[in-house]
């Protein structure tokens, strides 16, 4: 006997190959153990309702989704950077903030005087506002903190804010939080003429003790003129693939330094941003089967003019994600909706593809691809209920309150 049945529902389902978003309508879905039992048209069910489910509901004609993935994001950190908005309007460029000691550097030396539990309350505000919208999965990384107290830090009160959703403190029931050790996102100032040291010390200590502890589920790094150079971030990936540990890059943010291909030598899950990105790093990244990460909101915050080669990547046939980069810099964003809207009318993704990028490309980009991103028999209840009468609205409204429920693990949040 299923725990719950739903019925009255259109289900975007969000499996590749069927319908445009997988969709069935005046389908049904049933959850047992916080899986999903079964899925599919209503009149195809194998029974009567009330003999096959415990608890039978009516999603009057809503949508259900699978519950959305941000899968990257750095919202974890201390303090803000209004100031440097500031800045940037009155013309100063990112990458001039950032050789001034401004930019990740502000953010860190806030970080580093932040307790677990500061960090805990400084963030669970923005985990909630994904969680308001949708979000049942979200990626945080550290990169804030630069030595190993602080990285270690970050990424402990990650892994709290996935406990403490789950006890309910923020009123919804539950999120899956994915860790990813950012060890190489700036240099520290105090390593300024020892580049090569730093880079030791993240590769040598810092990496395989977090790693020891259980608090690195993957790495990224920063490969970029004011980051780190390929040949360190090579280093870098050595280290993580000595320790079994999947790989992620930001890469061809601001330049071409050829990190997408670097990380697909590597197998990397993901190269994210890509606005630069080469004929070669697509074709690397197709081959190596990388999925394309896009962060529209750090496009829209710089200002950027150079949109990453959307039809490019289609054509290649390599996966597109969409995250919204949440972090105090370069996107203070906290909504995916409008990362979706935003990857549309920027990007001019599709809203399809908009809705598979933060659900069934998201998951792969966390290498989660047989648990969650789409609605199928024997994947997590990780559910969205949505008040729309077409999916493609999902991407189309910019700041409308959607939401109508969560189930997290097929337990919703708030409707009976
Ligand atoms: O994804 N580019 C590097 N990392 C972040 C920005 C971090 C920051 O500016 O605080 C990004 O855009
Ligand atoms: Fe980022």
């Amino acid at each position: 006997m299923w725990d719950t049945l739903w019925l009255n529902a259109n289900v975007a389902t969000m499996v590749a190959g069927r319908a445009p978003y997988g969709a069935i309508r005046n389908g049904a879905l049933s959850v047992k153990d916080g899986r999903i039992a079964w899925v599919g048209p209503r009149e195809d069910l194998p029974g009567d309702p009330k003999a096959l489910a415990a608890d039978i509901r009516y999603a009057d004609a809503e949508w259900i989704t699978p519950g959305l993935i941000d899968c990257h994001t750095h919202l974890v950190f201390a303090g803000n950077r209004a100031r440097e908005f500031e800045l940037r309007l009155n013309g100063a460029s990112y990458e001039d903030i950032a050789r001034a000691g401004g930019g990740i550097l502000s953010t860190v030396k806030a970080t580093r005087g932040a307790s677990v539990e500061a960090l805990v309350d400084a963030s669970a505000p923005r985990l909630k506002a994904l969680m308001r919208q949708g979000v049942t999965t979200v990626e945080i990384k550290s990169g804030y903190g630069l030595d190993l107290e602080t990285e270690r830090r970050m990424l402990r009160a990650a892994r709290a804010l996935e406990k403490v959703s789950r006890l309910d403190e923020l009123g919804e029931h539950g999120v899956r939080v994915r860790t990813t050790f950012l060890g190489l996102h700036a240099l520290p100032p105090d390593y300024k003429d020892r580049r090569e040291d730093y880079v030791a010390l993240v590769c040598e200590e810092m990496l395989p003790a977090l790693a020891q502890e259980g608090l690195v589920d993957a790495v990224d790094a920063f490969c970029e003129t004011i980051g780190f150079t390929p040949a360190e971030t090579e280093r870098y990936f050595e280290s993580a693939q000595a320790l079994g540990l999947p790989i992620k890059l930001h890469a061809e943010q601001l330049s071409d330094q050829g990190g997408a291909a670097l990380a697909a030598r590597y197998k990397a899950l993901s190269a994210d941003h890509l606005e630069h990105l080469s004929d070669a790093g697509i074709a690397a990244m197709a081959q190596a089967g990388t999925i394309a990460v896009l962060l529209p909101g750090a496009f829209y915050a710089l200002r950027e003019t150079k949109p990453p080669p959307v039809e490019e990547l289609r054509a290649a046939g390599v996966p597109i994600a969409v995250a919204t980069d949440c972090n105090p810099g370069t996107s203070p964003l906290a909504s995916p909706l409008l990362a979706m809207n935003l990857a549309c009318t920027l990007f001019r993704l599709t809203p399809e593809e908009a809705l598979a990028g933060m659900t069934r490309n998201a998951a792969l980009a966390l290498g989660l691809g047989h648990e969650i991103g789409t609605l199928e028999a024997g994947k997590a209840a990780d559910l969205a209920f949505w008040r729309i009468d077409e999916p493609a609205e999902l991407a189309y409204w910019m700041g409308a309150d959607l939401l109508e429920d969560r189930a997290f693990a097929g337990r919703t949040a708030w409707a009976s």
